[in-house]
């Protein structure tokens, strides 16, 4: 076991904060002082270090960027209203992180080393935590191959790491979904479910196609007849119809266990829904609609939190959907945002302050 003993710190002398500013600032493109690495070999997990955010130096022949065995999670943190930093639910992206490594045959990574870590980095930079609405500092553990070798084999070293990014909204604006009927996402038996950098890579073509023609994202559905719904862009994603929310489930292995899908089940069911997470078919979506019982769909994601979806196109049929008139989407989000920022009482346990 790895005890904070075993953590190498070493500080930036003085902070980059002093130039910029927190304000209306965009996702993932800003980093703060300090950033955690720690590498494997030998069969285990050497000395942690903390220590101002650097390039890295790595050979061309880095295991990683040939065959892809790299995995990565996103969590945020917020400031309390007495303007304590705290993380939002990291036990659950911990546990996410080893299931994604084992899938893709790496190791796995110590609680202590995952959850002190970020723990201490996230304590170091908290200053970063920006406090404007719609928010966070958001927290990008990963891990990657680091063989400098170009057998195909899994890789004697890993490199773990964990960055922190000052960061505005994901999606600024209420969504224009079109529903991909040629390329998929992940199939059953697949990696769909592990949060592998390929199943990112392997998104974009479909996704700029859809681009192209006027959408934000695509709502992935299912490889063997593109009937059920699966993950909307980078997104779970639910629909209320009647007094139902649904969510597609994540039994078949294709979709990523969210943890603010998670979060956004719970949260629906104290707001007195029937949560069914349980194959949804396109078929059945355009029912709803042709119906008037479809009320909402939405996105969810650590990065997107609540992502409203105004338009959905399914072949030439187009769902338009009145997003200002909204009730359960905003509800969640505000839920959501007044237990992160510390504005009503945590009764779930949800929230892990990063100080004693
Ligand atoms: C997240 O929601 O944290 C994601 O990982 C989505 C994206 C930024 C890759």
């Amino acid at each position: 076991m790895i005890a904070a003993a075993d953590f190498n710190i070493t500080r930036v002398e003085r902070s980059k904060l002093n130039e910029m500013t927190l304000e209306n600032i965009p996702f993932g493109k800003y980093f703060t002082d300090h950033m955690l690495e720690v590498d494997f070999e030998d069969g285990e997990w050497k000395t942690v270090e903390i220590k101002p955010y650097q390039p890295l130096l790595l050979s061309p022949s880095l295991a990683a960027l040939h065959y892809g065995q790299a995995i990565f999670e996103g969590i945020k943190a917020y400031k309390n209203q007495l303007g304590e930093a705290q993380i939002f639910r990291p036990f659950e992206n911990f546990k996410r992180f080893n299931i994604s490594a084992e899938r893709m045959q790496m190791p796995q990574i110590p609680e202590e080393i995952f959850m002190e870590g970020m723990r201490l980095l996230v304590e170091l930079d908290q200053n970063w935590i920006p406090q404007q609405e719609d928010h966070s500092l958001y927290i990008r553990p990963f891990m990657f191959s680091s063989d400098e070798l170009i057998g195909v084999r899994p890789s004697d070293k890993y490199k773990f790491m964990i960055i922190l990014s000052p960061t505005g909204p994901y999606y600024s604006a209420p969504m224009r979904i079109y529903v991909e009927e040629k390329y998929v996402r992940a199939v059953p038996g697949g990696v769909g479910y592990a949060k592998a950098a390929g199943n990112y890579g392997g998104a974009m073509f479909a996704t700029a196609q859809a681009k192209k023609k006027g959408y934000d994202q695509v709502l992935w559905t299912d490889a063997y007849e593109h009937k059920y719904v699966q993950e909307c862009g980078t997104m779970n994603v639910f629909f209320i119809i009647g007094d139902r929310a649904i969510t597609p489930d994540i039994e078949s292995g294709t979709i990523l266990a969210g943890v603010t899908r998670d979060t956004t089940i719970t949260l629906l069911r104290e707001m007195g829904f029937k949560v069914e997470e349980r194959p949804i078919s396109i078929d059945d979506i355009v029912d709803a609609y042709n119906a008037g019982i479809l009320y909402e769909v939405f996105g969810t994601g650590t990065a997107a939190t609540i992502s409203m979806i105004k338009e959905l196109r399914y072949k030439d049929f187009v769902m338009n959907f009145d997003v200002d008139k909204w009730q359960t989407a905003p509800a969640i989000k505000k839920a959501m945002t007044d237990i992160k920022e510390g504005k009503v009482e945590d009764v779930h346990g949800w929230m892990t302050r990063v100080s004693s």
